[in-house]
């Protein structure tokens, strides 16, 4: 069933990882895209993959108020609206394990991508949806959006400030039909993650979340960011979906769970 027919929607940071799979699942379920980013020929290609007629490529940096005007008004020009609004764009920063080592100059710069950025995406998605009286608009958090000792202070910090963004936003939006919503996937090797992983080889290996025998992909979050971005979801506003098969809200230091269990 496509759950999407006659959408239109805008993904930052859609050439590639989590961005690219949500642009290629949307397109199955009817939608047409505009990707925005700025890795121009990784963009190009996978819109030429899509299909020019259904996928279209801008350049944006999301730190840029007039990139994310214009690339919100191309979207109007291509497709004469703008119904979902992906803010999937970010940065990881440079993981330095003391503060004292953390610099001033790339805390901001993380904070300009992954606050600044999603804040331009939802204030100029805005300005085109409140006239439609309808629209969803969804950021990707993370497990960093709820828990502490996971990622960089830089990126907690800005994963923590858009769920704070997105409930303030919504608080505002309901009033024109338009639902605002985080969803927060957990651990998935992509071009981010992967120099994170070969530079502390012991630390992103042997990470489970408490749900055994599956590993989250770029799809389960895309699929995921459909139910939030479909009709489906109609009266959920507000929310932050956590995709972390339990991560975020268990403390497994008690793990009562497996100290009582006997044999199953
Ligand atoms: N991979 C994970 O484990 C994971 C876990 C939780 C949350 N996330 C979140 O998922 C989202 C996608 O992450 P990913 O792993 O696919 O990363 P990625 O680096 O593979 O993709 C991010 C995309 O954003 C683009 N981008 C970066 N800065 C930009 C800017 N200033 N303007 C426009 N585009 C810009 C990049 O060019 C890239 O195409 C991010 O919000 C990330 O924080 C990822």
């Amino acid at each position: 069933m496509a759950r999407l027919e006659g959408k239109v929607a805008l993904i930052t940071g859609g050439a590639r990882g989590i961005g690219e799979s949500i642009a290629t699942l949307f397109t199955k379920h009817g939608a047409k895209v505009i990707i925005a980013d700025i890795l121009d020929d990784l963009g190009q290609s996978v819109c030429q993959n899509i299909g020019h007629e259904i996928a279209s490529f801008i350049h944006c940096d999301v730190c840029i108020e007039s990139d994310v005007e214009k690339a919100i008004n191309f979207t109007i020009h291509k497709f004469s609206k703008l119904d979902i609004m992906i803010n999937n764009a970010a940065i990881a920063g440079d993981l330095k394990l003391s503060i004292l080592d953390n610099e001033v100059t790339d805390f901001e710069r993380v904070l300009s991508v992954n606050v600044t950025g999603v804040f331009l995406g939802i204030k100029h998605a805005a300005r085109v949806m409140i006239p439609n009286r309808n629209g969803s608009i969804i950021t990707i958090g993370s497990i960093a959006s709820s828990v502490g000792g996971n990622t960089s202070h830089a990126y907690t910090s800005s994963k923590h400030a858009i769920v704070g963004l997105t409930k303030n936003v919504a608080a505002e939006l309901g009033e024109f039909g338009i639902r605002v919503n985080c969803v927060s996937p957990y651990f998935i090797i992509t071009p981010a993650t992967k120099p994170i992983v070969e530079k502390y080889p012991d630390l992103y290996t042997n990470v489970y979340s408490n749900l055994k025998g599956v590993d989250q992909k770029e799809q389960d979050v895309a699929e995921a960011t459909l139910f939030l971005a479909s009709d489906e979801s109609k009266f959920i506003s507000g929310h932050n979906l956590a995709l972390d098969g339990g991560f975020s809200v268990i403390n497994p230091s008690f793990g009562l769970f497996s100290r009582v269990r006997t044999t199953r």
